[in-house]
C-alpha cells in the first residue's frame, strides 16, 4: 500500500505549507481591497485550439504520453491480487497490486497475439489468464505459463512478459507515465503541490465514489472552466455562488501546474485570525491544476479529483474521484455523502460546468468567433494553453534533433 503518513506524524506538522499561507495572505488582501489578481492586459487564443483534429492528435501523442497522469486511487487496489482496468487513454491499461503489495501498470495486451487480457473493470485474481489461448501472467507481469509450450520452441518466456509502464503511488493517487522505459518521479513533477495535497489530507483519504462519463466537448474547454472564477457568479448563481465572492481568486504556476485559491465569503473571518487558524477549505477553496489534465477541488469536508481525456477533438472522457476522510466513511454519514455527491457532481459540475463546455463546443465551429477573448482575470487559461504549446514545441524539437 502507499506509504501514508501516520496520524501521529501528521499532528507534529499541522502548519500549512508556506506556499498555501502565502497565497491565502494575498487573497485576503485582495478581498479586502476588492481588486482581484489580474494580468496587465487581456489576451486571446485561437478557436482552432479546440477544433483542429490534427492538434488534438498531437496532444494525445505527445502531452498524454510524456507526463505522469492520474489513473486511479490507491484504494481501488485494496490488496495483493487486485486488478483494475483503465481506458481513459487510447492505450488499454491494466493496474495490478502484485504479491509484494506494489502497484504496477501494464498494457492490457497479451504478448501472444494481442488479446485484451482483462475485460472486467476490477477484480481479484492470482494470475492473469488470457481468454484466447490461455497464456498466463503473474501480477508482476512475468509470463508464467504457456499451454503447449512445445509449440514455441524458439521463444524465450523472459522476453514475453507484459509491457510495463512507469507507475508510482503518490498522495494516495496512482500515477502512470504512459511510455514504457521512461523514468517517473511524481514528487519531482508535482513540486510543492504534493505538500499541499498532503496537508489537505490526500495521503489518508478513501474514495467514496468514482464516476466516468463521455461528453461532447474538447477536453481543454472544461479545464478552462476550472481555471477561472469569473463565471461563478453567473453560471453557478443558483448553486455554489452564495458561498463565494465574485471573481476573487489568485493563481500561481508551479512547474507546469497551478495552485489557485478562490475566495469564499467567509474569507472575511480569516482576515481577523492568525495564519495558524486559517481554514483552507472554509475561508477559501483551494484548487490545483495538475498538468496536463487534472483539477483538484477541495470542498469544505472532502475533495474532488477530476481528470479529463481527449477521446476525439470534440469528445472527452471525464473521471471524477470523490475522496473523503477515512474516519467519516461511516454508515451514519452515507446519506450526507450521497447528497453531497449529487449536489457537486450532478448539479454543479455536470449540469453547469460540463454543460457549458458542451454548449461552447457546439458554437465554436460556427465561425462566430475566430479567437476566444480572455479578460485580465482569465490569465490562467492563457497560461494553460501556453504550457500545452510549449510541451508540443519541445516534442517537435526532440523529433527534429533525432532526424539530424
Ligand atoms: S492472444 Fe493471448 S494467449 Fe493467444
Ligand atoms: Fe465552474
Amino acid at each position: 500500500m502507499a506509504t501514508a503518513m501516520q496520524p501521529a506524524e501528521r499532528e507534529k506538522t499541522p502548519r500549512a505549507p508556506q506556499a498555501m499561507l502565502d497565497i491565502l495572505a494575498r487573497l485576503i488582501r485582495n478581498a479586502q481591497s476588492g481588486v482581484p489578481q489580474m494580468a496587465d492586459s487581456q489576451a486571446s487564443i485561437p478557436v482552432d485550439n479546440y477544433l483542429s483534429v490534427e492538434r488534438c492528435q498531437r496532444e494525445r501523442d505527445v502531452v498524454f504520453r510524456r507526463f505522469p497522469l492520474i489513473v486511479g486511487h490507491d484504494s481501488e487496489l485494496p490488496e495483493a491480487g487486485s486488478t483494475l482496468r483503465h481506458d481513459g487513454l487510447d492505450l488499454p491499461m491494466l493496474l495490478t497490486r502484485d504479491g509484494e503489495g506494489r502497484v504496477r501498470a501494464f498494457l492490457n495486451v497479451c504478448r501472444h497475439r494481442g488479446m485484451r487480457l482483462q475485460k472486467e473493470q476490477q477484480c481479484q485474481r492470482k494470475t492473469l489468464v488470457c481468454p484466447y489461448h490461455g497464456w498466463t501472467y503473474n501480477l508482476d507481469g512475468s509470463l508464467k505459463h504457456v499451454p503447449h509450450d512445445e509449440f514455441f520452441p524458439a521463444m524465450d518466456k523472459d522476453d514475453h512478459g507484459l509491457t510495463e509502464l512507469p507507475c508510482e503511488v503518490k498522495n494516495g493517487l496512482i500515477w502512470v507515465l504512459p511510455t514504457p522505459g521512461e523514468k517517473i518521479d511524481v514528487g519531482e513533477w508535482l513540486g510543492s503541490i504534493s505538500d499541499d495535497l498532503s496537508y489537505l489530507g490526500f495521503d489518508d483519504f478513501v474514495q467514496y465514489r468514482k464516476t466516468e462519463s463521455l461528453h461532447d466537448n474538447n477536453w481543454k474547454l472544461i479545464i478552462d472552466a476550472f481555471l477561472e472564477a469569473y463565471h461563478v457568479k453567473v453560471l453557478h448563481r443558483n448553486s455554489v455562488y452564495p458561498f463565494f465572492l465574485d471573481s476573487m481568486a489568485i493563481s500561481e504556476t508551479v512547474n507546469r501546474h497551478m495552485r489557485s485559491s478562490v475566495a469564499r465569503r467567509r474569507i472575511e473571518e480569516a482576515a481577523s485570525l492568525p495564519p495558524e487558524q486559517w481554514d483552507f477549505r472554509e475561508h477559501c477553496s483551494m484548487t490545483h491544476f495538475i498538468f496536463p489534465n487534472c483539477i483538484t477541488v477541495n470542498h469544505p469536508d472532502y475533495s474532488s479529483v477530476l481528470t479529463f481525456y481527449p477521446v476525439a477533438v470534440d469528445k472527452m472522457r471525464w473521471v471524477h474521484h470523490m475522496l473523503i476522510p477515512a474516519e467519516r466513511n461511516t454508515e451514519a454519514e452515507q446519506t450526507h455523502w450521497e447528497n453531497t455527491f449529487n449536489l457537486i457532481h450532478e448539479t454543479v459540475f455536470r449540469a453547469e460546468d460540463v454543460d457549458a463546455a458542451e454548449q461552447i463546443q457546439a458554437g465554436l465551429a460556427s465561425g462566430a468567433n475566430t479567437d476566444i477573448t480572455l479578460g485580465r482575470m482569465e490569465y490562467t487559461i492563457r497560461q494553460f494553453h501556453e504550457s500545452l504549446q510549449q510541451a508540443l514545441d519541445e516534442a517537435d524539437q526532440v523529433r527534429e534533433l533525432s532526424t539530424l
